[in-house]
């Protein structure tokens, strides 16, 4: 949800601040795409522009009346929360005199007191957002004490909420202070020059060397200097890293589509996230696991919390890792779980997934598990983010950036680590023999030139779904591992196609959802393999029982299941694969067709409607 980023540079004025504060919001855009504005401080003061809908339209506004050069600046993309996504909305958000500006990511819950208590005091608001009272209490401090890290220190101690600020003033011309609560900030350490983002994308062109912030800290960065204090405005320590991806993952590269690409990263995102994981002796080996082995041993239940298509992988991670390591695994929705009173001990093992590592209906999960003396243990693609550094320990995707609002490549990556979860603990508790773990891992191994194959032939996909761009509803239908495939298919072309699609459970079908059948409704049917002949010969009658109703039946098997042949109106061949590893190819050709459907309908297939990468309030 929203995107912030902010530049100091050298004190002479120039088109820098400008320029690196547009190409990081449009690094940033699919944080969130309502609004967006910038602000910066030029030698005649503080200036700004902003505009409602996509950064194109201020692009446009800059174009028509070009900013002057300046030394600092900020800019953010906006996810709206409090009022409408309006010009008066858009940040940056001015202070009366015009000479501060704030931007913001998150909520401030105790926004409407603040707002009465300075609209009693003359104050007269521009917009209806939270983040304007931000404005006029910083620029309230910073009349007081003339120094904005003090300022913001002390408006912070007043905000309740979860939040990203970045505020500039006209008269500090060489820095910006920025704070977080529960949401992310990170800052990137360049030559002469420092910057602040939601993450690292709004800085990777320049720098890869980067500092995580804490909780309740506050950061003022200048053009040779960044200093972090807490809460007291004592001297605080960021953990420094580097950023392992180039700018260049995340562009286009040549695809019509960011979504375009990252289905075609899916290859390599899996092979990623299985390198190296393996010692000269071939054992599984996952070092990032900080948790002991004994404990790891002990573990009698694993929770898996995540949302959306995260919590689908949870979904697939949960046959695999009871099947190898005869743990009970249960998959909550992260937002469900602390409402419900779940049974956690310590010898349980909360598995947070999740691709930004910012979702916060994870987050306050992860909290209430570790509150409640679990283990949690982070599956997370992006470093740098609040979930692994809240959680005990962490096994990174090695997916690089998503940017495209729907998720593909982390989901194909988060799976591929949950099976190296559950094999490392099948190994660790003896559930397996060194032997079978290879033998799993050399099946892991050959899923890259799986997928690339899927995607060599998917014109054919791609066909169907431009033929069917005037479909309504659509059915998609699993068993097993095929379940959670059947529930992403139909989140995908929801959310792309904006079509009414529902996931079901194949043998749930004659309870109830058989109804919907009629002539004509495409349904979908995820296939297990024929060599699971039982589980096979279920989901081919359930083919049959809707084709006989009429439907429009589209089938994913595997090459060479003839049984599906006679009862389908349309295949899609999958490579022969193991069945507890089969979602990370039969979920290609259903992303495939959503991102096609959408695109034949004129939809926005990276930033469709109403969404944003990451969701960073509850
Ligand atoms: C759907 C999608 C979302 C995310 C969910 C969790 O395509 O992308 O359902 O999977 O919002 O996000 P992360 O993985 O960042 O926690």
């Amino acid at each position: 949800m929203c995107g912030i980023v902010g530049y100091v540079g050298p004190a002479m004025p120039s088109n820098r601040p400008l320029e690196v504060a547009m190409e990081g919001l449009a690094r940033m855009e699919y944080r969130g795409y309502d609004s967006a504005g910038v602000a910066l401080v030029a030698p005649m003061g503080l200036v700004s522009a902003k505009k409602a809908g996509k950064l194109a339209n201020l692009r446009g506004v800059l174009e028509a009346s070009p900013l002057p050069e300046a030394t600092v600046a900020i800019g953010h993309t906006r996810w709206a929360t409090h009022g409408g996504p309006t010009d008066a909305n858009a940040h940056p958000h001015l202070s009366e005199d015009g000479k501060l500006a704030v931007i913001h990511n998150g909520i401030i819950e105790n926004f409407a007191p603040l707002r009465a208590e300075l609209a009693a005091a003359g104050v007269t608001f521009t917009s209806e957002t939270d983040t304007e009272v931000v404005a006029h209490l910083l620029a309230r401090e910073y009349n007081a004490a003339r120094d904005l890290t003090q300022a913001m220190l002390t408006v912070t101690r007043r905000l309740e909420g979860a939040y990203t600020l970045l505020a500039i003033h006209a008269d500090a011309p060489g820095s910006v202070v920025g704070a977080r609560r529960n949401s992310p900030l990170v800052i990137g350490l360049g030559d002469g020059e420092n910057f602040l983002g939601s993450d690292v994308a709004a800085f990777i062109s320049h720098t890869k060397d980067a500092l995580e912030m804490g909780q309740d800290q506050v950061v003022t960065i200048t053009a040779d200097d960044v200093r972090v204090v807490d809460a007291d405005g004592n001297p605080a320590e960021g953990r420094r890293f580097t950023v392992d991806w180039d700018a260049d993952a995340a562009v286009k590269g040549g695809y019509a589509t960011f979504m375009d690409k990252e289905i075609h990263d899916q290859p390599k995102a899996v092979a990623d996230t299985l390198l190296g994981r393996t010692d000269t002796a071939g054992n599984l080996v996952l070092d990032e696991l900080r948790i002991d082995e004994t404990i790891l041993r002990s573990v009698d239940k694993i929770i898996v919390v995540a949302c959306g298509t995260a919590a689908y992988a949870g979904h697939v991670a949960k046959y695999a890792i009871e099947h190898w390591c005869r743990i009970p695994v249960e998959v909550e929705l992260a937002h469900e779980f602390r409402y419900r009173d779940p049974v956690v001990s310590e010898k349980t093992l909360v598995v947070a997934i999740s691709q930004s590592g910012e979702t916060m209906d994870t987050i306050m999960a992860v909290r209430h598990a570790r509150e409640q003396g679990a283990k949690v243990l982070a599956i997370v693609n992006t470093h740098g983010s609040t979930i692994p550094r809240e959680s005990d320990a962490v096994l990174y995707t090695h997916a690089g950036p998503e940017v495209a609002v729907a998720s593909t490549k982390a989901f194909l990556a988060q799976i591929t680590a949950c099976y190296l979860l559950g094999l490392y603990l099948a190994q660790l508790r003896g559930n397996k023999y060194p032997d079978e773990v290879a033998g799993y891992l050399e099946e892991l191994a050959a899923l890259p030139a799986k997928i690339q194959h899927i995607l060599d032939n998917e014109e054919e996909v791609r066909a169907v779904a431009r033929a069917m761009k005037d479909a309504t509803s659509v059915l998609f239908l699993g068993r097993h591992v095929g379940y959670p495939v059947a529930l992403e298919g139909a989140l995908k072309l929801k959310e792309l196609a904006y079509i009414h699609a529902e996931g079901f459970a194949a043998g749930e079908l004659k309870h109830g959802p058989i109804a919907l059948i009629e002539d004509g409704q495409p349904v979908f049917f995820i296939v297990p393999t024929p060599r699971r002949p039982l589980l096979h010969s279920k989901v081919v009658s359930n083919i049959q029982e809707v084709r006989a109703r009429g439907a429009k039946t589209l089938v994913i098997a595997e090459e060479g299941d003839e049984a599906v042949t006679p009862y389908a109106d349309v295949i899609f061949r999958v490579p022969r694969t193991p069945t507890l590893m089969m979602p990370l190819v039969t979920v290609v050709p259903l992303q495939i067709f959503a991102a096609e459907l959408a695109g034949a309908k004129g939809y926005d297939v990276d930033q469709p409607r109403n969404l944003a990468k990451s969701v960073t309030v509850e």
